[in-house]
């Protein structure tokens, strides 16, 4: 992809594609890339919005220059989000493009000059709602705060009922040939998205609820996200999933993530899950705390209701990986789960145990029994608990699937 893709009547996708990077934030894993999505409107006036990642801006211009030629420079940067990974070539940008001007909010505006040190002459600040004529084009900002940042916002293109919604609707993984919904693997894209979701934007949920609502009065065509997919095919469909995740409305499964050393909690976490099937719950998602990044455990305990944690014991702590896992899980502020608890000990009693229940009550969850507590091995009494606590969670699960309708 070496020139700008037109996305719909004067608007081209003009971002990049990072194999590069192997952790998002330096935190989450990249196994397929991101994209960073930036958009040309080429108008009487050219607005670009939003850039790429610092040592992407080569590609970016290129494809500036290819779209509008040498002669023609960008009028306006609108800056939607100052993540760095949208904002990161906004001074060689403005290098190339002396007479652009930087548009955002007030809160934008902050952060230029943090970031950037860009002058006051430079950026041009509008309200919610303001917007900016291009000819053609009319566009209106619509603040979304928290969405991811608190400067983050929309942008509506009225003329061709183009959102660009940065972060939101976003998700991992790179864009290798189609760009739009209607040619990739949607199946995949969605997965990256809840990833994206839940890690990056899911602790913010409310904030997330009330930008929907805001979209929601704008007559979009087409969702036109910062990463990922663009949605023109079916918008609304990505909207309403974003709308259930972020009203923490779930699927009926249930994740079993375990910490396990030499296998015996392991086997305690196996017990429960062929439980699980037993009673027909055909969702169940086992995910070993050391060898699944939390991004994942993360993205699939927010699709689904039902959670039990297994973890041992180890030098009188909850397990570690578990133990960053819990972490996750408290700064999520994830609602409305059915939580089942095993620990495992072999002279701390109750150390593990304890801290896995503290999780329910933090988060307010249903906390099951009965919960086993394993000194070393699993016996085989130890073995019934774990299958009563899969049965007694099935029938939550379904009992929440029923009321669901
Ligand atoms: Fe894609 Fe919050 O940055």
């Amino acid at each position: 992809m070496n020139c700008g893709i037109p996305v719909t009547k004067d608007t081209y996708w003009v971002g990049v594609n990072d194999r590069q990077t192997d952790l998002f934030e330096s935190i989450w894993p990249l196994p397929r890339g991101v994209s960073y999505n930036a958009y040309l409107v080429a108008d009487e006036k050219v607005a670009l919005i939003d850039t790429v990642k610092n040592c992407y801006e080569a590609d970016l211009i290129g494809k500036i220059q290819g779209i509008l030629g040498k002669d023609r420079g960008v009028d306006y940067l609108i800056v939607n989000h100052m993540e760095p990974d949208h904002s990161g070539a906004i001074k060689v940008l403005k290098g190339f493009f002396p007479q652009m001007k930087i548009v955002g909010n007030a809160q934008t505006k902050e952060f230029l000059k943090s970031f950037y040190a860009v002058d006051d002459s430079d950026i041009l600040v509008f309200k919610d709602g303001e917007g900016l004529d291009l000819g053609t084009h009319k566009l209106s900002f619509h603040l979304i705060p928290m969405v991811h940042w608190p400067e983050t916002m929309v942008t509506f293109d009225w003329a061709t009922g183009v959102a660009f919604t940065c972060d939101a609707f976003g998700g991992f993984g790179t864009l290798d040939g189609g760009i739009f919904d209607d040619e990739v693997d949607m199946g995949y894209y969605e997965g990256e998205i809840l990833r994206y979701f839940s890690n990056i934007v899911g602790r913010y949920a409310p904030q997330v609820e009330k930008a929907i609502q805001k979209l929601k009065g704008l007559d979009y065509k087409i969702i036109a996200p910062s990463h990922g997919p663009i949605h023109r095919k079916n918008p609304n469909y990505i909207v309403e999933q974003y709308a259930r995740w972020s009203r923490h409305e779930t699927d009926c499964g249930a994740v079993i993530a375990f910490g396990s050393m030499y296998g015996n909690t392991q086997k305690v976490a196996e017990q429960v899950a062929r439980a699980l099937s037993a009673e027909g719950i055909e969702h169940i998602v086992l995910h070993d705390t050391s060898r699944s990044h939390p991004s994942f455990i993360v993205r699939d305990i927010w699709r689904y209701s039902g959670l039990v944690l297994a973890a041992c014991t180890y030098n009188m702590i909850l397990f570690p990986p578990v133990q960053t896992l819990v972490e996750h899980l408290k700064n999520k502020n994830m609602k409305n789960r059915i939580l089942g608890v095993c620990a495992s000990y072999s002279w701390s009693k109750g150390v593990a145990l304890k801290a896995l229940k503290e999780l329910a009550a933090s988060g307010g969850w249903e906390l099951l029994e009965p919960q086993a507590e394993v000194k070393s091995s699993p016996t085989p009494e130890d073995l019934k608990l774990c299958d009563q606590l899969g049965k007694n969670l099935a029938q939550r699960l379904k009992a929440c699937q029923s009321a669901a309708g």
